[in-house]
């Protein structure tokens, strides 16, 4: 199994079959729906889903575990269900450059908003597709109306590239030549791996 990332705030544990429900659950939800720009499955497809995602070589998805809610001592492979509270992805979908990968996250459960969550588990994955995939630069596309989501990436320093009239979406882009890179890798302090 992939490893699991531990950060000052978040655990970053891979996607497992335990967490398909309450992901499953949160995908009903219209907000983050939209948000995520994502359709509603059957729990079955979402299943399916989980899957494929663990499959795909391109996609990195990690669950983000809220450390305030996990009791006792974390052991890699726990999926602790009780204390997931949103994803992180990363996708190597450009064919035109592999080293440019898209950042996506999403903290589902409202009373781990705020809390500076998204911005950890962003950091700890891009720092990771750095090392272990030499990803050279990232992207995001957000809706123009998710403020929340904008403001999030342009505080890391994400600039914005783009803008689709047809989507009403925004792309934001970080090169990690930025000189802002190693102040962001300061942000996070000492990431401990769990194998
Ligand atoms: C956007 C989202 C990921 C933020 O998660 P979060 O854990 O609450 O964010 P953090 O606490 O890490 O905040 C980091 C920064 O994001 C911005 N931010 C977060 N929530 C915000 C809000 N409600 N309004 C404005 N800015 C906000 C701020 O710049 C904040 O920095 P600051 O605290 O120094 O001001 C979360 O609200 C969410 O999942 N929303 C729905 C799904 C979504 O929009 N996903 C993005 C698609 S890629």
């Amino acid at each position: 199994m992939a490893v699991s990332l531990e950060g000052e705030k978040v655990i970053l544990v891979p996607y497992m079959k335990e967490h398909v429900p309450k992901y499953h659950q949160w995908m009903q939800n219209p907000f983050l729906l939209q948000t995520t720009a994502s359709e509603p499955l059957t729990l079955e497809q979402e299943y399916q889903m989980h899957l494929s995602w663990c499959q795909d070589p391109l996609k990195k998805t990690f669950i983000v575990l809220d450390k305030d809610m996990v009791e006792g001592k974390f052991v890699h492979g726990d999926p602790r269900v009780e204390a997931m509270v949103g994803d992180v992805n990363l996708y190597m979908n450009d064919l035109d450059n592999p080293q440019l990968a898209e950042v996506e996250i999403m903290i589902a459960e409202p009373q781990s908003r705020g809390k500076g969550l998204a911005k950890e588990s962003v950091l700890m994955m891009m720092a990771y597709a750095v090392e272990n995939f030499g990803i050279h630069i990232f992207r995001s596309k957000i809706g123009e109306s998710n403020g929340a989501s904008l403001s999030l990436f342009r505080k890391l320093g994400f600039e914005d590239t783009s803008y689709s009239e047809v989507f009403k979406e925004v792309t934001l882009e970080f090169p990690v030549t930025n000189a802002k890179w190693e102040e962001l890798l300061h942000l996070i302090g000492n990431v401990v791996r769990h194998t």
